[in-house]
């Protein structure tokens, strides 16, 4: 792994697979000590081509590749799932080892909370994690923040890679690593679709044919809000209803929230004004789906 040479073709390198922290962070050490500069992609498994595009940036920009693989408990509400989560390590090691990871790391449960949850010590983003996907799964961007400061101390990349796809998850991990100075810049990737629009997910396996059907229309919804922007509109409002009236035509479709934010701070803004991401949830059936589209105003 430390004697990995970048630019070597990804089938030439060998991929260790570790689950403790302290085998890890030798590897690591050994790593560093050795000059290697370290990319980091975190993933909760079932990889899919948007976690592959991370890594590829990751592989690109770094001597030392890792990335891990763990189903975070405490980003799972009780009635969430958990428990079914997709999950394919055999599968997910392929995946990494093609795109050229040196260490994939798959802790247990026990091995990132060995005192059990919940923790006495969590993390809270606060502002950017309120709206959206912070009322809509209450303490889900907590238990992200946690998990994300715990695996950046345990591994201590340089740079950490994260994908657009979920913006307000990578508000909140731009805002963490502010705040607590953490010493890693934060790389966002962007999101890779279906060629009918729907965004990469482990979670589109729980669609059904109809369901996989209709789901495009959230991105169709999201790029009209986007085109009322462009077109001139300043009121959130009326971009919303735009955004509404695409998926009001689709009967599969129970919407969670649609709104224009402002991109940084993922807070409303009126007028429109800046920077700004269109962001999305929706229900298909047993799938939530998640999207969101960029727009700016000069
Ligand atoms: P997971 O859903 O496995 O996603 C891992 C990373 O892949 C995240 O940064 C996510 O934004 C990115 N990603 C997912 N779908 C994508 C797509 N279609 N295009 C580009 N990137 C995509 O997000 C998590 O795991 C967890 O919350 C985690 C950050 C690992 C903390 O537990």
């Amino acid at each position: 792994m430390a004697e990995r040479v970048a630019g070597v073709p990804a089938t030439e390198r060998e991929m260790t697979t570790v689950v403790t922290i302290a085998d890890l962070r030798a590897r690591l050490d050994a790593a560093r000590a050795g000059g290697a500069t370290v990319g980091f992609v975190p993933t909760m498994g079932a990889l899919h081509g948007g976690h592959v595009s991370l890594l590829e940036a990751a592989r690109t920009a770094a001597e030392v590749v890792v990335a891990s693989i763990f189903v975070n408990p405490l980003q799972f509400a009780p009635t969430e799932d958990l428990a079914a989560y997709p999950r394919d390590l055999e599968h997910d090691a392929d995946l990494c080892a093609a795109a050229g990871v040196d260490l994939l790391f798959v802790p247990a449960v026990a091995e990132m909370y060995p005192t059990g949850v919940p923790l006495a010590t969590t993390v809270t983003v606060g502002g950017v994690s309120t709206g959206y996907e912070g009322a809509s799964r209450p303490g889900h961007l907590d238990g992200v923040a946690t998990v994300v400061a715990k695996l950046l101390s345990i591994v201590g990349p340089c740079r950490a890679h994260f994908g657009e796809k979920d913006w307000q998850q990578l508000a909140v991990v731009r805002r963490l690593v502010i705040d607590l100075s953490l010493p890693v810049e934060v790389v966002g990737g962007p999101t890779v679709r279906e060629p009918d629009g729907l965004a990469l997910s482990s979670r589109n396996v729980y669609l059904s044919e109809a369901h996989r059907g209709a789901a495009p229309t959230l991105h169709r919804a999201l790029r009209a809000g986007a085109s009322a922007v462009a077109a001139g509109e300043r009121d959130p409002a009326a971009v919303r209803a735009a955004m509404r009236a695409v998926l009001a035509a689709e009967p599969l479709a129970e919407v969670d929230y649609l709104d224009v934010v402002d991109a940084a701070t993922v807070a409303p803004v009126d007028p429109l004004a800046g920077e700004l991401r269109l962001l999305g949830a929706c229900r298909f059936g047993r799938a939530r789906l998640l999207d969101n589209v960029g727009a700016s105003v000069e």
